[in-house]
């Protein structure tokens, strides 16, 4: 099943690039650019990698990334993630990058975006590996705050695949950001956003009628809903789901408690993806891998959930079509 695994052309639409910042990198830009950390080892900065909720994590994953500091750090961090990816069997990478976790540090979008572009190039050039950017808004700080990020990214807006919406979840709903999607709507960028992950149903409702999203990360909550999970099944809407980050966070106790099977017998568009794989224990394989174990899919499963990530790519179709032909071949 792992060969079958690696073989299967697998598309990525959900992956927070700081979240690929592994120990040791972490450590190894701590040392180049002077920055203190409160770990000393590899291992220190695993042990600590124990998550009661999806605040826990973040406040983790904001102090890992004070690391990053200039634009040949952001390509490192992209760079190894798409060579790791790439030799995994990944085709394409839809990232999400959080540049107001950087403004905050006194780092321009500029950097981010010149570290971040010159890894995509390489990619595509020396691996073959696809990749799309998704500029995401930190949903716990204000709407004014993303709005004007969004206004700073005049220079870049070609260059966005889509814009999303993360970080804490609860008690900041998808409405709260009604004026920024609008604004990027009538710019032409395509709009995510996460819900259900910890949020309620709820919260997945708000970013389909108020945030006009074409997809939804996470959205796992979306079975709390029947008449949700209708709609879902109606329009086929794309639900990137964290299986991984899932158990990590605590949404589930264990994986065979998760709603994925649910998911699937209830014909949702399902795919497959590894949210933080620094933090939550592995990339696209494991995160396969694992469901195989918990729920003992076979080929013809992840053939489908594989396909449902292909469709949904922000691509163009002669990549798409390469990518459906080497799917038929897995
Ligand atoms: N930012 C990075 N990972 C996230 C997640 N799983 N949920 C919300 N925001 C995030
Ligand atoms: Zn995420």
């Amino acid at each position: 099943m792992r060969d079958f695994l690696a073989r299967l052309p697998k598309v990525e639409l959900h992956l927070h690039i700081e979240g690929s910042l592994e120990p040791e990198l972490m450590l190894a830009l701590a040392e180049r650019n002077g920055v203190t950390l409160p770990y000393a080892s590899v291992e220190e900065v695993h042990g600590a990698y124990d998550f009661s909720d999806l605040q826990s994590f973040l406040d983790l994953y904001y102090q890992g990334m004070s690391v990053l500091q200039t634009a040949r750090d952001f390509h490192d961090l992209a760079m190894a993630y798409f060579r790791r990816a790439h030799a995994e069997g990944v085709v394409h990478v839809e990232m999400h990058f959080d540049p107001q976790a950087h403004l905050v540090r006194g780092i321009d979008l500029a950097v981010v975006m010149e570290g971040l572009s010159l890894a995509r190039r390489e990619a595509d050039r020396e691996l073959g590996l696809s990749t799309a950017l998704i500029m995401a808004f930190l949903r716990d700080r204000d709407a004014e705050e993303a709005m004007w990020v969004l206004e700073q990214a005049a220079p870049y807006w070609e260059m966005l695949d889509a814009v999303g919406l993360d970080s804490a979840e609860q008690g900041n709903p998808p409405e709260k950001f009604v004026e920024v999607f609008e604004r990027a709507r009538r710019l032409g960028i395509p709009r995510v956003a996460h819900a259900g992950e910890e949020g309620p149903a709820a919260y997945i409702l708000g970013a389909l009628d108020r945030l006009d999203v074409c997809r939804i990360d996470h959205g796992v909550r979306c079975l709390e809903d029947p008449s949700l999970v209708a709609r879902l099944r109606d329009e086929q809407t794309v639900l990137t789901v964290c299986p991984l980050s899932n158990v990590r966070l605590r949404m589930v106790e264990r994986l065979e408690d998760h709603p994925l099977p649910r998911l699937l017998d209830e014909g949702l568009n399902v795919t497959l993806n590894s949210d933080d794989p620094a933090y939550f224990g592995g990339g696209m394989v494991d995160n396969f891998l694992a469901c195989h174990r918990a729920f003992g899919w076979d080929e013809a499963v992840f053939r489908r959930l594989a396909g449902n990530a292909i469709e949904a790519a922000f691509v163009d179709e002669s990549r798409r079509d390469e990518w459906r032909r080497r799917l038929a071949e897995a």
